[in-house]
């Protein structure tokens, strides 16, 4: 990786024109934009030259400087970071919490072939019979809240053998690098302090954890 006094040095050249063609610098004005002394500028071109991040042809009072490629490719890098940190497209949400037991409802729930299909279909996998439940730290609730906005999959209510199943929701997640889903009943009543989670596997294994033990999950929406 380049050192960030030099990507610093590189960036300034860039913004007075270096990468489409030579411009004319001094040790004097670099080091004074840089807040650094002539000497250290002079170096520190020297150095650029050196690495191959610019070309430089010597003038009697400066220097003429470009951008070669491989220094223009530097702040591109530089550049593509940033985008990863402020796209507002990349921006997820991060939920904390701890492991809770439930009364074992989920696995009654989730071993419903009507719904488990219906996993199946938006989610990719057919979940572990139960949901995990999480509950939530005190920082987490503004993001809980932030979630309800976005784009549920309804999972569709249905009656079999004389009952009648609501509707629920369900919001692809991440554990980790497991996908899972968060899963919420249409019922209106519902904690906003928990959250249920579904996978493909048993995560109380997989993960190592029982109740109390905190877990973090992601939704990438
Ligand atoms: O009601 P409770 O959450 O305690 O149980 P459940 O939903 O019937 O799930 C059965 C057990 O499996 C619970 O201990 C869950 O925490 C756990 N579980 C799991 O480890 N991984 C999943 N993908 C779903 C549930």
């Amino acid at each position: 990786m380049i050192p960030a006094e030099d990507l610093q040095c590189l960036k300034t050249i860039a913004l007075r024109g270096g990468c489409k063609g030579p411009i004319f610098v001094s040790s004097q004005s670099i080091g004074e934009i840089l807040a650094i002394s002539p000497q250290t500028a002079s170096r520190r071109l020297k150095g650029l030259e050196t690495q191959g991040f610019i070309n430089r042809t010597i003038a009697a009072d400066g220097q003429h400087v470009t951008l070669t490629g491989t220094g223009e490719e530097e702040l591109r890098k530089e550049y593509q970071e940033y985008i990863r940190i402020f796209s507002e497209h990349n921006k997820g949400f991060v939920l904390n919490g701890t492991v809770v037991s439930g009364i074992g409802e989920g696995k009654y729930y989730m071993s419903l072939e009507a719904y488990k299909q219906q996993f199946n279909t938006h989610l990719g996998f057919e979940p572990y019979p139960g949901t995990l439940n999480i509950r939530l730290s005190s920082s987490s609730l503004p993001v809980r809240k932030k979630i309800d906005a976005l784009n549920w999959i309804r999972i569709k209510g249905f009656s079999t053998d004389g009952r009648t199943f609501g509707d629920a929701k369900c919001l692809p997640c991440r554990i980790g690098n497991i996908s899972c889903g968060i899963v919420m009943p249409g019922r209106t009543h519902y904690p906003t302090d928990i959250i249920e989670v579904i996978a493909p596997i048993a995560l109380r294994r997989k993960l190592g954890v029982e109740d109390t033990d905190t877990v973090t999950v992601e939704v990438d929406q």
